[in-house]
Formats: C-alpha cells, structure tokens, sequence
C-alpha cells in the first residue's frame, strides 16, 4: 500500500510538472483529487488496510494529497504568470502607428436650413416647441377649421393609422396644441416632419418638413405679420429681398395670403431661377381664423394672431440651389459634404 502510495505521488508531481499549460493542469487535478482520482481511489481501500494501521496510514495519505495539493496551487499561480505575460506581450500597442481617421460625417442641408430659420425666430423671441408626427386626425383637420368632408382634406391625403389617427399633413396642429395650453401670449415655431400620400419626384416627397409659426397676443395685426415674415425673408435671402403677399385661402386663417420673395438670383429681373417671374413663392400664412381661436379656448374678441407655415425643403433646395429634393434624402456624403 505505501508503495502504491509513493508510486501516485510520484506520478502525479512528474505529471504537474509536464502540465504545461492550464487546462492540463486541471486534469491532473481531477485524475488524482478527484472524486473519482487516484489518491482518492486510494482512501477509499482503508478498509482493506488492517485497523491498527489505518491512522497511520490515512496521515500518509494526508500528507500525499497535501503535497500534490501544493505544488498543483504553485504551478497554477506559475502557469497563470506566464500566460498573463504572453497576452501582455501579444496585445503589445504600436503608439507609433497612424490613428484611424474618424469619418463624422456632415450636416444635412435641412438642418443647415432649419438651424438658421430658427435663429432668426428665436432672435424676435420665439420659442420653438415640437408637436407628434402621428397626430389625431382632430387636431390635424378638425381644430384648423377643416372638418370631414372638406375639400382640403382631399389636397393633404395622408397615411391613416385608423378613422382618428394619421401621420399629420402638415405642423399647423401644432398651433392647435399651443393655443389649448392657454399660455398667452403666444410667439412660437415648431419645427417637423409632415406625410402626405404623394409619388416622390423632384419636388415631392412623402415625408418631408414644415417650419409652423405661431403669434397670439392682444393687438395683433396683418401689419405685424407682414413685418415680421419681411424680415425673416431679408435674414434669410439677404438685405435687398423684397416680399409680396398674394391673397390665397387657408381654412385655418383668415385673411390668408401666399409669401412671394424678389428671386435672390436675378435680384427681381427674372431668370431660369425664377422662371422668368422674377419672384420665388416661400410660404402660407394668414391671421388666425377667430373661429379657430375659440375652438382652442381663446377668446376672438380679447386676442388675435397670425400663423405661417413654411416649406423647409423648399427653403433648403432654394438657399443652396439644389434642383432636385431627392438628393436631400439618399444622405451621400459627398453630397452632403457641399454645403
Ligand atoms: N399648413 C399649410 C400647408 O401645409 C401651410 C400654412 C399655411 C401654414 C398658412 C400656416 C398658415 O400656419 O397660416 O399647406
């Protein structure tokens, strides 16, 4: 039996010290501590071992097992040292080498454009709130004076999620939302993207973007709205701009009017740019419909406002002499990079 002992022993440290590497190392920790390991194999014999020599011989086993147990524990702490110490050589990094250049990208003209409307609004003191793109059919037809049936709702054909939901037309229910919160006064723009059920072409697009404006206060007159969209326009288009309002019809204002600015290109002579008219059409607008206003929880004869909307791509594709929409949408970068 003691020979047997020594011979496992023996086995064992000459197999440690072949492990080599980790795994191996556990290995032989199974094959001998294991429940099913030699050395236990081993205590389980006792039995066999006459009584008055069991402890002494169960110390030797002890001792056995104790010795194995030590150097397994010392190769393993070696094995893992030396493992450590390759990965830190493998993964070594050369500082030397060139980075990687990080491609970030450019600003999309729209909001390029978007930016530079809004800076000029938030100059006059404007605050600029967002609406939800999937909007109640309510506030998108309803609350601007369209009701079922309207011929308008027939031009805004849109996608309906079901008879009360649609993605909206246009931001104009922004204005609605705004005026039911019944913070007066009220001097804001909102910004976002419409849908409308239309072929995508050079000028339309299913999904595109409006910038609404908003101003309800005491003594708010057409001079205001005049005032203000000429000054928008020179901001914009430049100094020297002039502005035409055209007399159209919203359902949601009243009087209502279509913007026309000099055509920045020729300055007013008429050019391809202009198509010969020497004016370029940017936006609606017109004074807040008191019919509306009361809708919202406004009283027409104490308040009165205006309201605008305008086209951003149309303000984009303008500014930076883009003649097709599409291109805004296909994000190449070295488009993009243009502006
Ligand atoms: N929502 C209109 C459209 O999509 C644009 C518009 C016209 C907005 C007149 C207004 C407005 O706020 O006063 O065609």
């Amino acid at each position: 039996m003691k020979d047997k002992l020594q011979a496992i022993k023996e086995e064992a440290l000459a197999q440690i010290a072949e492990a080599g590497v980790l795994d191996k190392l556990n290995d032989v920790r199974v094959n001998f501590l294991g429940k099913k390991g030699k050395l236990t194999a081993v205590l389980k014999s006792m039995k066999d071992v006459a009584p008055e020599d069991r402890p002494a011989f169960g110390q030797l086993v002890n001792e056995a097992r104790a010795q194995i147990e030590g150097v397994l524990e010392e190769t393993k702490k070696k094995l893992e040292e030396q493992a450590l110490e390759l990965q830190l050589k493998a993964e070594v990094i050369d500082v030397t080498l060139p980075a990687k250049k990080n491609n970030v990208g450019h600003r999309h003209p729209n909001t390029i454009a978007r930016e530079e409307v809004e800076r000029i609004f938030i100059g006059m003191g404007y605050e600029v709130v967002e609406g939800p793109e999937i909007e109640y059919d309510e506030y998108n037809f309803e609350k601007l004076n369209i009701p079922a049936n309207h011929p308008a709702k027939d031009e805004q054909d849109t996608f309906y999620i079901n008879k009360e939901i649609v993605l909206r037309t246009q931001t104009s229910p922004v204005q609605a939302r705004t005026m039911e919160k019944g913070n007066l006064p009220i001097r804001m723009i909102s910004p976002g993207r419409v849908f409308r059920s239309d072929e995508v072409d050079a000028t339309h697009s299913p999904s595109f973007h409006q910038i609404e404006g908003l101003v309800v206060d005491k003594n708010v007159t057409f001079a205001d709205l005049k005032g203000t969209l000429e000054q928008f326009a020179k901001e914009l288009f430049g100094e020297e701009t002039k502005t035409k309002f055209r007399p159209h019809h919203f359902p949601f204002t009243e009087p209502s009017a279509e913007v026309d600015v000099s055509c920045f290109k020729c300055g007013g002579k008429g050019c391809r740019f202009c198509k010969g008219s020497g004016w370029i059409e940017i936006l609606g607008c017109g004074m807040v419909h008191p019919h509306v206003l009361e809708m919202c929880g406004i009283d027409p004869e104490e308040y009165t406002g205006f309201a605008f909307g305008v086209g951003l791509e149309r303000i984009a594709l303008l500014k930076y002499e883009i003649d097709d929409m599409r291109l805004l949408y296909e994000n190449d970068v070295r488009f993009l990079k243009q502006f």
